[in-house]
């Protein structure tokens, strides 16, 4: 899979202080990217640089499509950026056919189905002003689908969307990117919610790239066991005698890497020398961990 988008450099500076610092990553035809990181870690300046919202900057945004460097244009890409601001007294229709056409052809079929995809039909006929938060980013994921885009830039698309609508739209958005190539930028602070429908996440903070996850490895066959022990020391000895990865230890919690058909073995081996657990658990949320490793930890998601 050829890479469609690639952030080189990429440094903002706003007054005096940088925002964004040498921010380096690429994303791939058919790749759900996330991008995480705490309030304020230039997420959206981001965001924005790569839609062309923001011009003045520091480094490059190629785009790579069909294995040539070409323009950033409004057919190859569709985003939402912050919640999407619409006109007020138009309704939803309206507002969908004026700002598709500023791309491009209008598909009066198109842009109907794609209200009702996104459960907006009978509210069609509303004015936006009257819209509640979830309804308008309704409304601003369907104007981002418009037209097929090959790239999709998607700021925080599902804040104020209730589950419902937030299933619908990974479904979605893991269709595109499976069926028809589209490769997908995606913020969000539910790191549960980021984790389900992306390949790769990139951690920021404080305008720099701490790590780049790949969320494929969790599907390998070493997986992250919680155990929850009274008896530590004598807990530690075996990890030790048996040469098990520890990821982790709080109080009672020790947290070790283990092949899963190794997992009985290991809990027989607990069994036979009488060490004391309590409950053991596969860790899942293991993105929550490493933004946590990643970005200190003590700040708001
Ligand atoms: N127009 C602006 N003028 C000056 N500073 C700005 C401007 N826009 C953003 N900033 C600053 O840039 C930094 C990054 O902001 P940005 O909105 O990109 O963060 P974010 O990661 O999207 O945060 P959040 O999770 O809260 O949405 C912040 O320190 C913010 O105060
Ligand atoms: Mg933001």
């Amino acid at each position: 899979m050829g890479d469609v988008l690639k952030v080189v450099n990429v440094n903002k500076k706003f007054d005096k202080d940088y925002v964004l610092r040498n921010v380096s990553f690429d994303l791939k035809e058919g790749e759900i990217l996330g991008l995480v990181g705490p309030n304020g870690a230039g997420k959206t300046t981001l965001m924005r640089i790569i839609v062309g919202l923001i011009k003045k900057h520091g480094g490059d945004i190629f785009f790579c499509v069909d294995k040539n460097k070409i323009k950033r244009d409004e057919k190859l890409l569709g985003c939402m950026i912050e919640t999407p601001k619409f006109y007020s007294y138009m309704n939803a229709y309206q507002n969908l056919k004026f700002f598709s056409g500023l791309s491009g052809k209008v598909d009066r079929k198109e842009i109907n189905n794609m209200l009702s995809f996104v459960g907006l039909s009978s509210e069609v006929k509303k004015k936006v002003k009257k819209y509640s938060l979830g309804m308008k980013q309704r409304l601003g994921m369907a104007l981002a689908f418009l037209n097929h885009p090959k790239i999709l830039i998607l700021d925080e698309p599902t804040n104020g969307i209730d589950p419902d609508g937030i299933k619908k739209i990974r479904d979605y958005l893991k269709k595109l990117a499976e069926q028809e190539d589209v490769a997908v930028l995606i913020s969000g602070h539910i790191l549960a919610e980021i984790e389900k429908v992306c390949d790769r996440v990139v951690i920021l903070k404080k305008g720099k790239v701490t790590e780049v996850v790949d969320m494929q490895e969790k599907n390998f066959d070493d997986k992250i066991f919680a155990f929850e022990t009274d008896e530590m020391d004598e807990f530690m000895d075996l990890l030790k005698q048996k040469n098990i990865v520890i990821e982790d230890i709080k109080n009672n919690l020790i947290k070790v890497r283990l092949q899963k058909e190794n997992l009985m073995r290991f809990i027989k081996d607990l069994v036979l020398k009488d060490i004391n657990f309590y409950s053991v658990y596969e860790v899942k949320n293991d993105l929550e961990q490493k933004f946590l490793n990643s970005t200190g930890g003590d700040e708001n998601v």
